[in-house]
This record gives C-alpha cells, structure tokens and sequence, in this order.
C-alpha cells in the first residue's frame, strides 16, 4: 500500500486535483489517499463551492496559511507542510498547477526525499516576471513524476535538461472534470445568470482578470476596464471579479458602469462552466480558461504578452492581446463578428482520461 498525499491550495488546484484523488480511489488496496489544504484561498467562493460541486473529499489537513506576501506565504506552508510530511510519511506528494502552494510543498518534500509528482508539469511562458513561471521552473526540477498536458511540455523538460524517463505526456486533468461535470452545469444556466444577478442573455461576453500585471497597475487595469465599457455598447458583458481585482477596483473608485456591463461575486464551478460553455468570446489572463475554452471551442482573448500553453493557439481558439483599449476593442469585435473557430481543434489527449494515465503510471512505477 503507498500513501500519497495530494495537495491543493487555491481555486485552479481543485478541478485538476479532483480527477486524479477520485481515479485513485478506485484502486483502495494499492493506494491510500490524503488531502492537504494549504488554505492558500480561503473565502467560500474561491475554495469551498469548489470542493462541494467536484465531490472533492474534506480535507484531510487544512493548514489556513492564508495570504501575504509571497516569500511569507510560501515559507508558512513549508513550514506547516513539513510537520505534515514527517507525521505522515508518505511515499509520494502529488501538486498540481503552479501556485505557491504547488511550489512550497514540492519543494518541501524533495528536500526530505519524498518522491513528487507534478501534474501539468513542462508548460512555460519563458517570463519571468510571472510568479507562475518560477512556481513552475522550480516544481519541475523538484519532481520526479512529470505529468505534461501538451508535447510542448515535453520539449521545454528535455531542454531543461531533465531526463525524459521521469516525463509523461498525459493530457489535460482539468478537461477531466471539465468532461465530466458539463452536462451538469449546462442544466444550470438560468441559476447561473441568477448567481450574477441578471437575467439569462445569448449574445455576451464573459471576463475574468486577476493576473498581478493586469491588475495591480492601476493604469492598465484602466485601459481594460475601458475596453469593457466599449464592448459593453453592444454586447452584454459579465465579469465575476476576483477578490485581487475587486480591491484594485476600488482603489480605481466607482468606474461608472453601465447597465449592460455587470460585474459580480466569484461563480461556483458549475455556475462558471455554464456561462462560459455559451458565451459569444471569452476575455481573459486565466491560464486554464485558455484551455477550457479550446476544448468547447469559444473563442477566447487572453491578456497576456505570452502563454505557456501554446497549443492554444496553434490548435484552439486562443489569441493574445495587449493589454490596451484600442487592442482589446479592435480583436474583440474581429473576434465576435467572424466567429470562426470551426477550424480549431482538440488537443490530443485533452479527452477526459488524463488521471486514469497518471494513475496508470503510478501503478506500474508500484504494482499491487
Ligand atoms: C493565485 C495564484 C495564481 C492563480 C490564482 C487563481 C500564486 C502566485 N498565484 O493568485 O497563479 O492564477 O491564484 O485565483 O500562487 N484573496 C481573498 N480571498 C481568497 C484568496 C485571496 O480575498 O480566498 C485576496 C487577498 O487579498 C490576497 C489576494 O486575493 O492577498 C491574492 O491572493 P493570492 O493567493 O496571493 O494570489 P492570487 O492573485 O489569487
């Protein structure tokens, strides 16, 4: 019997951590599962929904390192995650994505020789003034089971210098929970539109922003908000805001928004699926929302000098655009007037069984 210990910690772990803990579970006499929480996002509309619509278990462990400056909260879940692993013993970490807690919990453990696993291992931006890029570099070189969502990934490992024994091309665990919970959330469309206060509309644009470049600057995030406003002249458009973005929002004061661009709370899982699986184009600096919406064939506008998830674009209905109005206006309406993306396609793999892969792997690195 091995025990893992899978890690979470804010809101993009919880859909790519629920496949793998759930495909584990079908083998009980092989592995035994425990969950750590490192509270890295805390407030119910970031964290709990989330638990509750992917059946993810209670955690096992909540550590409520809460947040704070990098260096702070990254060295409080080593800290706590430390005492964890020496309770524990397990024979692997399993992290996923590449937040802080992915990185501070890796790292943890590979400096007590307890083996990792990194699911979504490979993928780079090749910026470095993204906190991500760091979290990834340094979780990659810290793992010893890398678990890669696109070939890409493959290729920045081997060039990385890292041995391609300890890589494979798995897909995507986040198109596993996207696969199956769909149907699910396309029957909620009118709670949806309820949980954003409005009436259900078919022609809208859906946004969401959090990324510290386009939001912590006060002048970008202006330039963004204004584009909005100009697509909101003739289109509807939501914007469930993060808790990042909502401060520096008011710091910008009351923006006057008009009536057909409604900002909202954070949705739930399904609430955000259900918008996003109809929604006209997507405007975003999400790095999973880049595939999600690939995988339904949305177009979708990332904000973003780069992507480290470039079949996006070479295969899906991804573009970059800067952060300015006049781009954002400009692609915007090319993209809602041609709306042409019958020619993207899924990428390989991305095919809801990406955890039955990892889990395969496992089983064969440790057979019954
Ligand atoms: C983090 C991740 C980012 C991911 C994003 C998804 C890092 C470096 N960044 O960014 O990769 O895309 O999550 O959301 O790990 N806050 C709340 N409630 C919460 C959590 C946060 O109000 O439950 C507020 C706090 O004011 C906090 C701020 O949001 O200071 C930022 O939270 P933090 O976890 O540091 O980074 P995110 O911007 O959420």
């Amino acid at each position: 019997m091995k025990k893992i210990i899978h890690v979470v910690g804010a809101r993009p772990n919880f859909m790519k951590a629920a496949p793998v803990l759930a495909e584990m579970g079908n083998f009980p006499d092989q592995f035994e599962s425990l969950l750590v929480h490192t509270g890295q996002h805390y407030d119910a509309n970031m964290s709990k929904v989330f638990f509750d619509e992917l059946g993810l278990p209670e955690p096992d462990v909540y550590l409520g390192v809460g947040s704070d400056s990098h260096a702070r909260q990254t060295a409080r879940i080593m800290i706590e995650f430390e005492e964890i692993l020496q309770k524990h013993r397990p024979d692997l970490v399993s992290v996923v994505g590449d937040v802080n807690s992915t990185l501070a919990c890796a790292l943890t453990a590979a400096k007590l020789g307890v083996p990792v696993a990194h699911v979504e291992a490979g993928l780079r931006s090749f910026d470095r003034t993204m906190p991500e890029e760091i979290n990834r570099i340094l979780t990659d070189h810290a793992s010893d089971f890398l678990f890669t969502t696109e070939t890409s990934g493959n290729e920045n490992l081997e060039k990385e210098g890292i041995s391609l024994s300890k890589v494979h091309f798995v897909g995507n665990v986040m198109i596993d929970s996207l696969v199956r919970l769909l149907p699910v959330a396309q029957r909620r469309w009118e709670q949806a539109w309820a949980a954003i206060g409005a009436s259900s509309a078919e022609d809208y644009v859906l946004v969401t922003l959090h990324r510290p470049a386009n939001v912590d600057d006060l002048e970008t995030l202006g330039e963004i908000l204004e584009a909005l406003r100009r697509i909101a002249a003739d289109h509807r458009v939501v914007f469930p805001v993060h808790p990042r973005t909502r401060s520096r929002i008011q710091q910008l004061g009351s923006p006057d928004l008009d009536g057909n661009l409604l900002l909202s709370t954070p949705l739930g899982y399904l609430d955000f699926m259900a918008l996003m699986s109809r929604a006209s184009l997507i405007l975003t600096d999400s790095g999973g929302i880049q595939e999600e919406t690939t995988y339904l064939k949305i177009p979708c506008l990332t904000v973003r000098p780069n992507t480290e998830r470039p079949i996006t674009i070479t295969q899906g209905t991804n573009q970059l655009v800067a952060a300015n109005a006049e781009a954002l206006v400009e692609k915007a309406s090319e993209a809602l007037t041609s709306r042409s993306v019958q020619d993207t396609e899924i990428p390989a793999l991305w095919d809801g069984k990406a955890a039955q892969r990892i889990v395969d792997v496992l089983r064969q690195k440790w057979p019954a």
